[in-house]
């Protein structure tokens, strides 16, 4: 079949397609309807049926006789080094994990975790990662994973939100050269929260000299409390009992918790490695991401295991793990067939090793195609990578709230001629549209909000934790009838998407999706600070960086390198080592419109040096020519 065939047949019958796709799961109780609108306008999937998703990754593969093949690998340069050896590598088969799943589901069993009770999971990239996940599936109990390189604050946050009994998590994280203490941030974070866990389960790094300080009563050994633990078995669920909630930056301090469901969520990653990343069971997928993040969750965790692939945990960086080869060297030597990572990951290996020299010392025979997002795969690195590896170079675009690609190129149907710097084509599911601010559709190559017209696929978020207010007025209320993606793009006459980065306040710094509005709300607490913008300015590596533009109040005296220091160890402290906060910019004034709405947009176009239309809405059009000259001096671009 052609791609049109397909995307045309689930235009036609939409309720056909995906009841055929839900027929490739192993249900407990098959649904009978397919979608429904709930009442709080979200598009709900298969909301009779009853599944479980931890059986589907694990338990199903072992009934089909796949017991023995590989289901995960482990491969750490990260503590290879810190050991001062080679990378550390460990294998689990369907049967091995499933075993480690059990026991964990029953330690957490026996703690009194019930279906529907929340678990954090605050973990570096170890097994026990995915392991956490999938035993909180088992039991049907919702988890949420924070990303270890937040700061206590942001992990306060969620747990204040999501209420969690337990909290998962290890005594120390890795990154190079340095060992990263969890517990103290875990603690802080503790204090800060309002909310009170009954008990942090820590997993003791013992190859590491770091320990963790235990608060008796509180925190428990994560060894050996799994040593009291019995296997248990799978919990069924309602394919619309959530499954997990992950948290990811919107445009104020406060994270919005992305509700994904179980059953829908099963059949769009499975049918998602089919069309998109064109896999079959028993081959090697690797995700170069972290579960921390969606790319995390969905293809290092469930997609690959639910379509009986092997997947790679990998505890490292593309770079300095020990050097600029360590992506060619995995991939040789556990003869990955797809990868998946983001652009900022390939940007790093081309700064360090532009020839790709390393990449002759690693037989790739076995990868046949690369998969990019995060971020826009921007055209140099797009050309870069493929002449290198002389393979396909696959960008496709999604976000935490889809949990899967939006829009991709069909190569598990028709692979589509490749464009630099499009995602190519809709999936089934998402019918894009790209829209002007009075809601009309914008012609072929005209630029507008990119949206996708309800119902809303499979997999796509249910609602926003304990919010629903707040899902309806981010996504749905702006227009009526589609989703609000955030990002603004258009399609070309082929109807290709090229999606051109977002128009709201999130900001993707090295394919870490942060807010740029909860920075300016750290920024505006300094004593000296007025009024400020906090702004994404193109960056070689990581693709964009915060800078802030800073209008002192009166009489306050401060040198601006002084100020970015201080404003930097706030936002370290408050968000996190990843945000990059690059760069503080004081300035007299900031260009507002005349009802005072400081015009972000055009300062992100001014720092990109794109041309930009001076809007008519401005106060004071002379504020711009200041600006400008401030970027022009003073603004350090990489
Ligand atoms: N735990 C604790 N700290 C972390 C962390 C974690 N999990 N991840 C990052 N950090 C820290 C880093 O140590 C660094 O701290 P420093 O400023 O004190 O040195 C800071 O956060 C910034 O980290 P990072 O953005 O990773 O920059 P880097 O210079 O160390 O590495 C890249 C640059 C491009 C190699 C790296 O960003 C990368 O691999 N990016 C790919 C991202 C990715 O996979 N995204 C997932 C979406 S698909
Ligand atoms: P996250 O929710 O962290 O996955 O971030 C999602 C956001 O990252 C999207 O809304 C986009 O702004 C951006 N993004 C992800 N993938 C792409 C891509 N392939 N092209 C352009 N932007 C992307």
């Amino acid at each position: 079949m052609t791609y049109r065939e397909v995307y045309g047949g689930w235009l036609e019958h939409p309720q056909a397609f995906w009841q055929t796709q839900a027929k490739s799961l192993a249900w407990y109780k098959f649904p009978t309807i397919t979608q429904q609108a709930d009442e709080h306008g979200a598009d709900r999937w298969f909301t009779d049926g009853e599944l479980n998703t931890c059986y589907l990754a694990l338990d199903y593969h072992i009934e089909q006789g796949r017991g023995d093949d590989t289901a995960l690998i482990y491969d750490s340069p990260a503590l290879g080094m810190q050991l001062g050896r080679n990378p550390v590598i460990k294998r689990y088969s369907f049967k091995e994990l499933r075993d480690e799943v059990a026991k964990t589901a029953g330690m957490l069993a026996n703690l009194g975790v019930q279906k529907g009770d929340r678990v954090i999971i605050y973990m570096p990239m170890i097994p026990e990662a995915a392991i956490a996940m999938l035993a909180c599936a088992r039991l049907g109990v919702i988890h949420s994973v924070v990303f270890g390189g937040f700061a206590s604050h942001e992990l306060a946050v969620r747990i204040e939100d999501a209420e969690p009994k337990v909290i998962l998590s290890a005594s120390c994280g890795i990154e190079l050269s340095k060992v990263i203490p969890y517990k103290p941030l875990l603690d802080a974070a503790l204090e800060e929260s309002s909310h009170k866990v009954e008990h942090c389960i820590i997993f003791q790094r013992s190859e590491l000299k770091v320990k963790a300080e235990m608060q008796a009563g509180r925190d428990l050994d994560w060894q050996s409390e799994l040593a009291k633990a019995q296997p248990v078995g799978c919990t069924p669920v309602k394919a619309t009992d959530p499954l997990y909630i992950l948290y990811t930056s919107g445009t104020t301090g406060k994270p919005k918790g992305i509700v994904r469901d179980n059953g829908g969520h099963a059949v769009a990653l499975r049918y998602s490695m089919e069309i998109v990343y064109g896999m079959k069971p028993g081959e090697v997928f690797w995700a170069a991401s972290d579960v921390g993040w969606v790319v995390g969750h969905s293809y290092i965790v469930y997609a690959p295991l639910i379509s009986g692939c092997t997947t790679v945990l990998y505890e490292g960086k593309p770079v300095k793990s020990p050097d600029a080869g360590a992506f060619w060297r995995v991939i040789a030597e556990h003869k990955v067939r797809a990868l998946f990572t983001a652009p900022t990951a390939f940007r790093a290996v081309k700064k360090e090793d532009p020839e790709a020299t390393l990449l002759k010392n690693h037989d790739i025979s076995s990868l046949k195609c690369i998969f990019m997002a995060g971020e826009r795969l921007d055209p140099p690195t797009y050309e870069w990578l493929s002449q290198v590896t002389a393979l396909p170079v696959y960008d496709h675009w999604w976000q935490t709230e889809t949990g899967w690609a939006i829009c991709a190129n069909p190569v598990g149907v028709e692979p589509a001629k490749i464009k630099a710097g499009s995602a190519t084509y809709p999936m089934p599911g998402f019918d894009v549209r790209i829209l002007r601010e009075d809601g009309s559709e914008a012609e072929v190559n005209e630029q507008g909000y990119v949206t996708v017209k309800r119902p809303l696929p499979p997999s796509c978020l249910a609602t926003v934790w304990r919010n629903p207010e707040r899902f309806y007025d981010s996504y749905m209320s702006q227009f009526p009838g589609y989703y609000l993606t955030g990002d603004g793009g258009y399609k070309d006459e082929e109807g290709y998407l090229f999606v051109m980065g977002r128009v709201d306040d999130v900001i993707n710094v090295a394919g870490h999706r942060l807010s740029t509005g909860e920075m300016e709300e750290i920024v505006g607490a300094h004593q000296a600070v007025a009024e400020c913008a906090v702004i994404a300015v193109p960056d070689n590596l990581k693709g964009h960086v915060p800078v802030g533009l800073v209008v002192l109040k009166d009489g306050a005296a401060i040198a601006e390198d002084a100020l970015h220091t201080e404003l930097n160890q706030m936002i370290r402290k408050t968000i996190g080592p990843i945000a990059c906060y690059q760069q503080t910019l004081i300035v007299q004034r900031l260009p507002k419109t005349r009802s005072g709405k400081i015009l972000r947009r055009t300062l992100r176009q001014m720092s990109a040096k794109e041309t930009y239309a001076v809007p008519s809405t401005i106060d004071d059009p002379l504020i711009l020519t200041e600006i400008a000259e401030v970027m022009e001096t003073r603004l350090s671009l990489s």
